[in-house]
């Protein structure tokens, strides 16, 4: 039977990625999308959200808004990274399907009191406010959860929005520090994975052959690229989140260690930081499976079969 997850995004080019490997997948039933500020604001990421399911003919996935800030802290956004849209490369229609009237956070209350216990996992590829604040208002639905597969922090890669910090943990370190203070059991696919997961320009133009959707998918790619190229001087660039849901689907792909990590909520240069104890110095028990290796060959296959049943 196919896994029951619920996608909390803030897209982002990567994220659209992602959600298509998940529409792609038959392994996975996407129950809906909760939507959260983070790589720009509530109102694009929430218009994004609906543009990404309505170009893959999927109207029928509900989406739900959540939060519009952090928990304790103001927005930091990355247009620098996405554009001004978010979702910069490609012009997409306007969204035509209705957002949910319910609230993000209300939904995955609910979804997960109403499945069976161990049913449902939550894949957050954005910053953590609405997984913490479901945690905070319900804590009864922690014991619930499946799993936490989420893209965020970094260890030997260190930082890509601040020297210490990954950005999806940094925008909301209060958030993250909750969720994986939480007992629920959590996989991180960190910078430290997704940078070893490049696009290659072959693998760019075989998505561009697809038809709509894997042009969508070159087009993102092209834009969100150019940044990297800049940043890091890389040929390609990481498809970071596409790499929380792949790992539902082929975990044989990814190869990582279960360890502690705590998150660094008061540091003067280090606020955000995934303090991921790889070596085991501390004598702190674990709390996640912290993945540092990927085969990337194995993973861009993956996302072309996908993409390509769309
Ligand atoms: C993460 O931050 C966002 O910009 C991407 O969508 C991804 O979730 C990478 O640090
Ligand atoms: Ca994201």
């Amino acid at each position: 039977m196919a896994r029951k997850i619920i996608i909390d995004t803030d897209p982002g080019q990567d994220d659209a990625v992602a959600i298509l490997l998940a529409l792609g997948s038959p392994e996975l039933d996407l129950l809906g999308l909760t939507v959260v500020a983070g790589n720009v604001p509530l109102a694009r990421t929430a218009g994004n959200a609906r543009k990404v399911l309505e170009l893959a003919g999927r109207r029928d996935i509900p989406v739900f808004a959540g939060c519009d800030r952090p928990i304790r802290r103001r927005l930091v956004t990355a247009e620098h990274v996405h554009g001004a849209s978010g979702l910069d490369g490609i012009e997409l229609p306007e969204p035509t399907m209705p957002l949910q009237s319910a609230h993000a956070v209300d939904f995955i209350i609910d979804t997960l009191r109403s499945h069976d216990p161990g049913t449902v996992s939550l894949v957050p590829i954005g910053p953590l406010t609405n997984i913490a604040t479901a945690f905070q208002r319900a804590p009864d639905i922690i014991a619930r959860v499946q799993e936490i597969s989420l893209m965020g922090g970094a260890y030997f890669e260190v930082g890509n929005i601040t020297p210490a910090a990954e950005f999806n943990i940094h925008v909301d370190p209060e958030a993250a520090a909750q969720v994986f203070a939480s007992g629920a059991e959590i996989t991180v696919l960190p910078l430290d994975v997704t940078h070893k997961a490049l696009t290659s320009r072959a693998w760019v133009e075989r998505m561009r052959r697809l038809g709509r959707i894997g042009e969508a998918v070159a087009s993102w790619t092209d834009f969100f690229e150019r940044y990297d190229r800049e940043k890091y001087g890389s040929l390609g660039a990481p498809l970071h989140d596409p790499c929380a849901v792949a790992w539902l689907i082929r975990p044989d792909l990814f190869a990582g260690r279960f360890i502690n990590v705590e998150i660094e909520t008061e540091g003067t240069y280090t606020t955000g930081m995934t303090v991921a104890d790889w070596w085991g110095v501390s004598g702190r028990a674990p709390n996640a499976t912290f993945i540092r290796d990927v085969d990337a060959g194995g993973l861009f296959d993956l996302l072309s079969e996908r993409i390509a049943r769309l």
